[in-house]
């Protein structure tokens, strides 16, 4: 282990987050009544210009009149090159009350952005008293963001977790998609033509696969959760697991639902099966007898249980226990 220790940010459940766009008031009780775990209330992207100021309204008072019960609540700003930022940390703290949690900030791309927010939300929390402290969500969505992703996670320490948002990070780089979050077909391995000749097979790639997975070491590597970003298609219910299941196998820990139909999936694809959280259980019950016995090493059928086995079974453990407690 390294002398340095990886604090972890503040643990909550996020294995689905639903946008849902500031200009749509209608959605805000559904969301609240929904089974998603982290709703996020967007001012940017989905909100037209001329809709900015009425949408910022809308969320405000969002935040002081739905009940929200135990859900975590965020609210996505706009960009640090807009105009209406500033303005929408301000009054969303000033004038929110205490319900929000999270405020999210999309196209991130230098530490220094994380730096100057952290000084506008800690002057508006001082002059507000406020005791709570606002976390942040950081979408890596540009190849700035991306080039400069372990200093943005590292960058502030009200940081909760780094988010892929394909679609933007796709215009960014001008990487050619067909779809929103899913994969590409020109990404693709041909088989070599096999010996003696026949038809050579085309294996479909997964062109998401580095970005995911350098966001996971970065996050990670900080304490902070990795969510997947978008699936546009929302009626592919398959495409969106088959997506979700790449992103938790390379350790992500949640994935957003554009719509409401994805928050059931994604709670399915991040919530660990109850036979692995049984294991895990009994991992940790082996090691406890053990300790008790005055023994360093356990055995479970059959097999040695190490340190890291037990690392593995407490944060899966962990991980349930917060879902049973969610309701
Ligand atoms: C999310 O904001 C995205 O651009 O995918
Ligand atoms: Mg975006």
């Amino acid at each position: 282990m390294s002398f340095t220790i990886v604090e972890q940010a503040t643990p909550r459940l996020n294995r689905s987050e639903l946008a849902v766009p500031g200009s749509s008031p209608q959605m805000f009780e559904k969301a609240a009544a929904s089974a998603v775990d982290i709703v996020f209330l967007d001012l940017e992207d989905a909100v037209a210009p001329d809709q900015k100021e009425q949408a910022r309204k809308n969320v405000v008072q969002a935040l002081n009149e739905v009940d929200w019960g135990t859900k975590t609540v965020s609210v996505r700003v706009n960009g640090l090159d807009t105009h209406y930022m500033y303005r929408d940390v301000v009054d969303v703290i000033e004038q929110g009350g205490d319900r929000l949690d999270l405020i999210m900030f999309p196209k991130v791309g230098t530490a220094a952005d994380v730096y100057a927010v952290d000084m506008l939300v800690t002057q508006v929390e001082d002059a507000m008293g406020r005791t709570k402290r606002v976390g942040f969500e950081h979408i890596i969505e540009t190849a700035l963001g991306m080039a400069n992703i372990d200093e943005i996670a590292r960058a502030s320490r009200r940081n909760e977790s780094l988010h892929f948002g394909v679609a933007d990070y796709a215009a960014s780089t001008r990487a050619r998609t067909t779809q929103i979050g899913g994969p590409n077909p020109d990404y693709g391995v041909l088989t070599d033509v096999p010996e003696g000749g026949g038809d050579r097979d085309y294996h479909w790639g997964d062109m998401w696969h580095y970005a995911i997975a350098r966001m996971v070491v970065a996050a990670r590597a900080a304490g902070l959760r990795p969510i997947d970003g978008p699936f546009g298609d929302f009626k592919d219910a398959d495409g969106y697991m088959a997506q979700g299941r790449r992103a938790a196998v390379l350790g992500c820990e949640g994935k957003w639902a554009i719509h409401p139909s994805q928050i059931a999936l994604a709670n399915e694809l991040f919530t660990p099966p109850a036979k692995e959280v049984d294991k895990a259980r009994r991992v940790l019950a082996a090691m406890e007898q053990a300790r008790q016995e005055g023994k360093g090493a356990a055995s479970l059928d059959g097999r040695l249980i190490d340190i890291a086995s037990i690392r593995q079974a407490e944060a899966l453990v962990a991980k349930a226990d917060q879902i049973t407690a969610a309701g």
